[in-house]
């Protein structure tokens, strides 16, 4: 099973101090860094743009992360990569040509990964496992941090890990939404191997490395 990996979401960050949050993320641990770019439309909520990742990009050294929540993802993902996106993620709900657009992320030089909404069965991105480097299963409607875990979401996973383990995929298996150390480890024992968390690790009482490390410990 893969290394764990720590990826603190910034949609709930303090975006007036964005650069020193991820500097201290970066200082305790944290893998990579997710963004969240979401287009009122496919989500009821409207977040940030590729001019938002350039400035992420010039701020920290980690891989970001970037989780697409927008309607005709294919027209930015040029936008996203040139600003500096390491990996870029796609929902299987906003792609009629998914394999085109998993090629079209790769061409850029970027990861690309595949999402799907908790209410999408893991059968539906079965087609393009092979190419995928990075497998995401929304443990939340995605829209807003600070949800809570849709326990739903752990035999998605192990029925995810699955799929891949038979055609030996490398891809990294990800979950994202209502992660704290309790849910973590059921995805962990369910085979996910990236965790990302926004309101754990940026709403801690103790602050962002307290929140790292007790999701690390997890
Ligand atoms: C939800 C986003 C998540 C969200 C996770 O649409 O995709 O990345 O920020 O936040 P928490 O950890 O607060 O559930
Ligand atoms: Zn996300």
């Amino acid at each position: 099973m893969n290394e764990a990996f720590i990826a603190p979401s910034i949609l709930s960050a303090d975006f007036t101090r964005l650069g020193a949050d991820l500097a201290t993320c970066q200082a305790s641990g944290a893998n990579w860094i997710h963004l969240d770019i979401m287009d009122g439309r496919f989500v009821p909520n409207l977040t940030i743009g590729p001019v938002v990742v350039e400035a992420c990009r010039r701020a920290t050294d980690l891989p970001l992360d970037v989780h697409l929540m927008i309607q005709r993802p294919e027209n930015l993902i040029e936008a996203f990569a040139k600003a500096g996106a390491s990996r870029i993620i796609v929902h299987v709900e906003t792609c009629p040509h998914l394999h085109r657009t998993l090629q079209h992320i790769k061409s850029l030089g970027c990861a690309a990964g595949v999402t799907l909404n908790p209410a999408t069965p893991a059968s539906a991105i079965q087609p393009v496992l092979g190419m995928a480097d990075q497998v995401l299963v929304m443990s939340v409607n995605p829209g807003f941090g600070g949800q809570t875990f849709i326990p739903e979401s752990v035999d998605k996973i192990r029925q995810l890990r699955a799929m891949l383990d038979e055609i030996n995929s490398p891809a990294r298996l990800e979950v994202d939404g209502g992660i704290i150390p309790e849910t973590l480890r059921l995805a962990r024992d369910a085979g996910a191997d990236t965790f990302v968390a926004g309101n754990f690790i940026f709403h801690h009482g103790k602050g962002i490395a307290a929140g790292i490390r007790e999701l690390r410990e997890a």
